[in-house]
């Protein structure tokens, strides 16, 4: 069969390939994945079926139905991967962003029942339409920045009815658009007014009532650990909980304060821990042990609550911890989709260099949602997610601080409009 996209004349070809498949890319493995200059990728249907240098190409796999895009020397990657994100909400925050910068601190708001519980109101309040096409918009914002798998948390509805609907609205309008979306369970956000004082009688009814009606809609479950939010001890149980019956494991942890949840959720298998940024180096060698759980990293997030306490990400890196970044898309600590500034801040504010931040927004992010055989890198039999940056080196990446690099968005082996 005939190659039907090819991608010719790559300055860089971005492979991400060449470490472990079995596990995520640690240490020097995060920079050590091969670059092909002068290269091509090509395509069947959703699948990459070749790809290397330019004099390696199979012409006579190239026919009249072969759609060609000549990049002229242009750098080609995978499709970034959004593995964090609060994409389904109503109403916005910025009534508060004055409060925040009069010096109002984000757990502040939220204990004067403002932050997180406001956009809880407003997403009671707002018809499925509303929330969905709310949904769409993001996504289409995030394809425009070439990112092609986004992860979709729930958390603003915090009863039955509501978080169910936000569940379904993730996969609808997943089914509705090209980007991936990976429905992840945050019932567990904060407590609700309706269980005020009474987190763990709040968590018991979720893992009773909410959680069995989510088996096969939701990938993962997640909880917020912190003080004004969800104990260690709570946690624990609830995610046991979640185990059992058969979810992936997330949790915000160690965001504000240093109180264990990330090392709990990695004993217990958690396919990521996200925040970290106030992760100690002996929890992150519990971490690290695992080999498996990834630690998310988020570094909009301290730029926009202006805590100067990023994750010790270059610890962490020579501490052989996994890593990813991500946004955290959310109306109150990220009203950004802006993976590309991320990925810079992770080098100025992290310790990244270009090659390790590339690797945290692409294959080590499909690992933190158990899609690395899917997603992630440019190899032979995954899907193909492929973009084309106007740019000529991948160290231009984190360079361009703030601009969206991103020039043609191949999602599936179809060419986007973006
Ligand atoms: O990841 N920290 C908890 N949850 C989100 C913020 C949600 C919100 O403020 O609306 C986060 O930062
Ligand atoms: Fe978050």
């Amino acid at each position: 069969m005939a190659y039907s996209l090819l991608i010719r004349n790559c300055g860089q070809l971005l492979t991400l390939s060449g470490g472990s498949t079995a596990r995520p890319l640690t240490g020097s493995e995060l920079s050590d994945w091969l670059v092909l200059e002068n290269a091509f990728v090509a395509c069947e249907n959703d699948r990459i079926v070749a790809l290397g240098i330019m004099t390696e190409l199979d012409e006579t796999q190239v026919t009249s139905a072969t759609r060609v895009l000549d990049v002229q020397g242009r750098v080609v990657m995978p499709g970034l991967v959004e593995c964090h994100t609060h994409l389904v909400f109503a109403g916005n925050r910025a009534h508060e962003f004055q409060r925040k910068l009069q010096g109002e601190s984000y757990l502040d708001i939220l204990a004067s029942g403002g932050g997180i519980l406001s956009t809880v109101r407003a997403t009671r309040a707002a018809p499925e339409a509303e929330l969905l096409a709310n949904a769409l918009r993001h996504l289409h914002d995030f394809r425009r920045y070439g990112i092609t798998t986004v992860e979709a948390k729930s958390g603003y509805g915090l009863d039955k009815e509501t978080e169910l609907r936000l569940v379904r609205v993730a996969r609808e309008a997943g089914r509705r658009q090209p980007v991936r979306v990976v429905p992840t369970f945050l019932g567990a956000h904060v407590v609700p007014p309706e269980y005020k004082g009474r987190p763990a009688d709040y968590l018991d009814f979720l893992a009773a009532e909410v959680l069995p009606a989510l088996q096969g809609e939701a990938d993962f479950v997640d909880i917020f650990c912190e003080k004004g939010a969800f104990s260690v001890a709570d946690s624990r149980r609830y995610l046991q909980q979640a185990q059992v019956l058969g979810f992936g494991l997330k949790i915000h942890a160690e965001q504000l304060h240093d109180l264990g949840g990330c090392a709990m959720a990695a004993e217990l298998g958690a396919a990521s821990v996200d925040h970290c940024d106030y992760l100690n180096a002996a929890d992150a060698a519990q971490v690290a042990a695992t080999g498996q759980t990834v630690a998310v990293l988020l570094p909009l997030v301290p730029l926009f609550l202006r805590q100067e306490k990023y994750a010790p990400g270059r610890q962490l890196i020579a501490q052989g911890v996994p890593v990813a970044v991500s946004t955290d898309f959310n109306p109150g600590s990220c009203p950004s989709k802006n993976l590309w500034l991320a990925l810079s801040l992770a080098c100025l504010k992290m310790g990244f260099t270009p090659k390790e931040a590339i690797a945290a927004g692409t294959l080590n992010a499909a690992w933190a949602l158990n899609l690395a055989a899917e997603i992630g890198s440019l190899e032979v039999g995954k899907q193909a997610d492929i973009i084309v940056l106007d740019v000529r080196d991948y160290q231009e990446i984190p360079y361009w601080l703030g601009e969206n690099p991103v020039q043609e968005v191949v999602i599936g082996g179809q060419v986007q409009d973006i």
